[in-house]
């Protein structure tokens, strides 16, 4: 079908996709998680790979299968995203971050099932902020982020893209109707960080993926 038209906009490029929503243990049975069902990061890396790219995966785990000729890195918490991602960053050419990565987890695991009782209290601490680290240390790499926002979508955004510093922030307002979390569609806003910004309207996430495609390869 269209969608999977092949190009070779990003040939010889190694670009990483970050997915779906991180898992913070709480015992060796329950974590906390988020909403996040990947498609979006999913879409991307089936993209990224029909351009030519070789394309590693790095996911969260979600109910979706991995698209065709994507190298698939399994992980569950934030923190080790960021070391499957640290890992391989020097040898990459892009980084796509569109994982929901858990603000936080919790402080300390409890390593067997906690038994049921009448209140419970769990201390959570900040996670590390994989992007950021990335923006920190970037050489020659391009860096996009994703930002799902329920107000003030572009400054936030804007303030991400310097914050981070980010290539390209894909911004969305997930307050909307059809964007964002669990649903098919999305509609996004491309910032750079220029303050320039681009909005697109509501499209398939199939199609999302390809302009986001078609921007790092600008880019
Ligand atoms: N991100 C990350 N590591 C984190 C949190 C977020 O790499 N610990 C990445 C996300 O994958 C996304 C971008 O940073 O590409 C923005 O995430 P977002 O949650 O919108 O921003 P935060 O910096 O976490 O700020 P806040 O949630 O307070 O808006
Ligand atoms: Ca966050």
């Amino acid at each position: 079908s269209f969608h999977m038209m092949k190009t070779d906009l990003l040939a010889n490029k190694t670009v990483i996709v970050t997915a779906g929503g991180t898992q913070e243990a709480i015992d060796p049975v329950r974590f906390i998680g988020n909403r996040s069902s990947g498609k979006m990061g999913y879409a991307i890396a089936e993209q990224a790979a029909l351009a030519g790219a070789r394309t590693i995966l790095i996911s969260a785990p979600t109910n979706l299968p991995v698209p065709f000729g994507v190298e698939l890195v399994s992980v569950e918490s934030a923190r080790a995203m960021e070391e499957a991602v640290n890992s391989r960053y020097e040898a990459c050419d892009a980084v796509i971050m569109a994982a929901a990565v858990a603000d936080f987890r919790v402080e300390n695991m409890a390593d067997t099932k906690i038994k049921k009782m009448d209140t419970l209290e769990l201390k959570l601490v900040k996670n590390p902020d994989i992007l950021k680290g990335l923006g920190a240390n970037k050489t020659h790499q391009k860096l996009i982020g994703f930002a799902a926002e329920t107000q003030n979508v572009i400054e936030y955004g804007k303030s991400k893209v310097l914050n981070k510093n980010l290539d390209m922030l894909v911004a969305n307002d997930v307050s909307k109707q059809n964007a964002g979390f669990n649903v098919d569609t999305n509609e996004v806003t491309l910032i750079y960080p220029g303050g320039q910004v681009r909005p697109l309207p509501l499209m398939t996430k199939i199609d999302v993926a390809k302009r986001i495609i078609s921007a790092l390869a600008e880019l």
